[in-house]
């Protein structure tokens, strides 16, 4: 949630008190940051990633350690060891500067249930520093936003979860932030609910033109919302790259061959492609045509006996298993809770 002033905050970097605003760089940087409980809890581990402007998904399996992050680049936990910082600023020695350009969504249920909608999200305006009529006409902006416009003189406990969800969104932006960071903000809510609520979101991200950070366990749900994905597990980063690169790395062509399965594997290496196998399968990445020409090819050569081509999806534990691999050489497989793919 905001709190703090929002005087000396402008709109292509500026300050926030004395403190420079850096607009244009990486909106969150951490840098080995470490987070332990207590002595056999290490919620975070060596963290050290970059997220660049837009919808960033956050991504890990329960207990992975996207809250805790989130609650160290608000300020509110002190790191272990490493920095954090958002927009250039260290977020353990000025969280107040930091919250006032964060609106943040919690992940459980917070809400007073006995005040209305209008009067709790005036409250977190007052909180983030607005005077009292602006806190007042930006809470009538914010409901609007996320469609509790009729609804907004009800009390908050006589809603339904998906209505929560969207009061407790409407209090984060109500601040007017520079970042949004949303803890599981689909949790609790049918499919079509989470599907509204990234719609929202998605749209939150274009028309006000600020930076998001989604945190959920289901890449397959968010994905499709995100620019960037983070992926977590055991407080240690797996992957950080663009949906483009994650979802495109995901196609695959899956060839079988009745007989002569290591010869065409060796083939398709000579022909320049990155077979791998897997059981009675080679798993071939899908560049373009040319990928089809060259198994047809390579087939043909080896006069192998094709029984099956088709179109295979990595599966997102298997994308997350190379990429651990391939960042942490030599390290134990990172990989040791399933994170759902819901596709
Ligand atoms: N206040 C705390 N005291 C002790 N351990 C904690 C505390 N908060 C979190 N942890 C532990 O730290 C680890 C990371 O927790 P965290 O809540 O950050 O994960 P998460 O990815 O948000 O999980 P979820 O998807 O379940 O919300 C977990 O092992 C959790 O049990
Ligand atoms: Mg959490």
């Amino acid at each position: 949630m905001t709190t703090g002033p929002l005087e000396g905050v402008t709109d292509s970097g500026g300050t926030v008190g004395k403190l420079a605003v850096h607009a244009d760089g990486p909106v969150i940087q951490t840098q080995a940051l470490t987070k332990r409980y207590r002595s056999d809890v290490t919620a975070l581990d060596g963290l050290t990633v970059s997220v660049a402007p837009g919808i960033t998904g956050l991504i890990g399996a329960n207990g992975a350690g996207k809250s805790t992050l989130i609650k160290i680049l608000l300020g509110l936990l002190e790191p272990t060891t490493g920095r954090a910082m958002v927009f250039g600023i260290d977020c353990g020695r000025h969280g107040e500067q930091i919250r006032t350009l964060i609106g943040y969504m919690p992940e459980h249920d917070c809400l007073p249930p006995d005040v209305t909608a209008t009067e709790f999200v005036t409250h977190m305006g007052r909180m983030s520093g607005l005077p009292a009529t602006s806190a007042k006409e930006r809470a009538a902006e914010s409901l609007r936003h996320v469609g509790l416009h009729e609804e907004r003189y009800r009390l908050v406990g006589t809603y339904s979860t998906g209505m929560k969800q969207r009061v407790k969104l409407a209090q984060a932006l109500v601040g007017d932030p520079r970042l949004l960071l949303l803890d599981e903000p689909t949790n609790g809510l049918d499919p079509a609910g989470r599907s509204e609520m990234l719609d929202l979101i998605s749209r939150i991200g274009t028309e006000f033109g600020i930076s998001i950070v989604v945190a959920s366990h289901l890449l397959g749900e968010i994905e499709r919302i995100c620019d960037h994905i983070v992926a977590i597990e055991a407080g240690r980063l797996l992957r950080a790259d663009t949906i483009t690169s994650f979802t495109g790395a995901s196609r695959m062509l899956r060839v079988e061959v009745d007989e002569g399965i290591q010869a065409l594997e060796d083939e398709l290496a000579r022909r320049g492609l990155s077979p791998r196998r897997q059981q009675r399968s080679i798993l071939v990445p899908l560049v373009g045509d040319a990928t089809f020409d060259a198994i047809r090819d390579a087939l043909a050569d080896l006069r192998a006996p094709l029984s099956r081509l088709e179109l295979s999806r990595h599966s997102v534990e298997e994308l997350f298993r190379e990429s651990a691999g391939a960042q942490a050489p030599g390290q134990p497989d990172l990989v040791t809770t399933e994170v759902p793919d819901v596709r």
